[in-house]
């Protein structure tokens, strides 16, 4: 065979087009045999070199196709890399795994909305405490001696001077206490406990917003304007509010304040019973026994007035969502919670 019958163009050509063209290590390992091995046109053509001027013609040819051979063969290598990295199921270029994340229980989601509500309206959110003196949870709420929530049958004691406290109504004593003087506008929200049955409507644990108002010329006509101002934001602007006289110990008058049924609203359904309102808790007028109590020189009842709510966090929770029982709140129950 002589260099003659070569084409070192076509054959230059031809190899760099079958180098390209190679998908895959073997095919161009396939290539290389053809092109550049011990039997290839080239080799057998460079064995019968004679003249100076073809050696260097085809020895140009030889490295080019090599170096043609190189480069392919690290674009294959690579490509072989990343395959595998993704048979291994690790691709660098997927977004990071989404760890499962959760929320804030109903109750919290509440409780931090009654808060925002009121800091609107410009009041605190002061920290009451959950275990509580008798000082605290009755003498400064001027309960009787005889009555019924001091006996160890409704309430938690831990001693005889310390409870579970019953209610967060004590915040009002220990703010008034602390601030020392008017104007006051507090919320205080968290845990109470009473000895209750376990049922649809009782938990010995819940929660409560408790609320005081104490500055000079406070009325009745006050309460029930930031009450109704409260219900609306909860359970929407339609919402009117009435009272119901009542008894509570600390104030004087006592009102329990209902909020017109937002399902049927007033007509009648069986969550109001058919009576058109929802009872939502306790409230009332400040009874001066309690600026007594804190300091009736700075609390003098001639001169400052102020009043007082506590409402129960479930029941609104019960309410909004039209839950039939209050002990799926406590059930830890995922398919209840992720409702929310
Ligand atoms: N502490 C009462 C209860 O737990 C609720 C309550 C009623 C709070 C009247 C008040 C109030 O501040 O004025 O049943």
């Amino acid at each position: 065979m002589s260099t003659s019958a070569l084409d070192p163009t076509e054959l230059e050509r031809a190899a760099l087009a079958a180098v390209l063209a190679a998908a895959t290590e073997e095919e161009l390992d396939e290539a290389r045999i053809r092109y550049l091995g011990r039997k290839s046109e080239l080799k057998l053509a460079l064995r019968h070199v004679r003249d100076r001027e073809s050696g260097m013609t085809l020895n140009t040819l030889r490295e080019r196709v090599e170096a043609a051979l190189e480069s392919r063969l690290a674009e294959l290598e690579g490509a072989r890399r990343e395959r595998a990295g993704q048979e291994d199921g690790f691709d660098v270029t997927l977004p990071g795994e989404v760890f499962p994340r959760g929320h804030l229980h109903l109750i919290t989601q509440i409780r931090r909305e009654v808060e925002d509500i009121f800091l609107g309206l410009g009041y605190e959110v002061v920290d009451g405490r959950e275990v509580e003196t008798t000082h605290y949870n009755f003498d400064g709420l001027n309960f009787p001696p005889w009555h019924p929530a001091r006996s160890p049958r409704a309430t938690f004691f831990l001693d005889d001077e310390t409870v579970l406290r019953t209610e967060v109504s004590p915040a009002q004593i220990r703010t008034m206490e602390e601030r020392r003087k008017p104007p006051i506008y507090m919320i205080s929200t968290g845990r109470c406990y009473r000895r209750d049955t376990l049922d649809a409507t009782h938990t010995p644990t819940f929660h409560q917003v408790e609320g005081l108002a104490v500055d000079e010329g406070i009325t009745l006509a006050d309460l029930k304007g930031t009450l109704l101002h409260f219900m609306r934001a909860i359970f929407g602007n339609e919402r009117a509010v009435r009272f119901r006289t009542h008894y509570f110990p600390f104030t004087e008058p006592s009102m329990e304040p209902d909020v017109s049924c937002f399902l049927c609203n007033g007509g009648g359904c069986r969550v109001c019973k058919f009576s058109g309102w929802l009872e939502m808790g306790g409230s009332g007028m400040v009874d001066p026994a309690l600026y007594n109590f804190v300091d009736p020189v700075s609390f003098d009842p001639e001169r400052v007035s102020g009043f007082a709510f506590g409402l129960g966090l479930e029941r609104i929770a019960l309410l909004r969502h039209g839950l039939p029982d209050i002990r799926l709140l406590w059930a830890n129950d995922l398919r209840f919670l992720e409702q929310f």
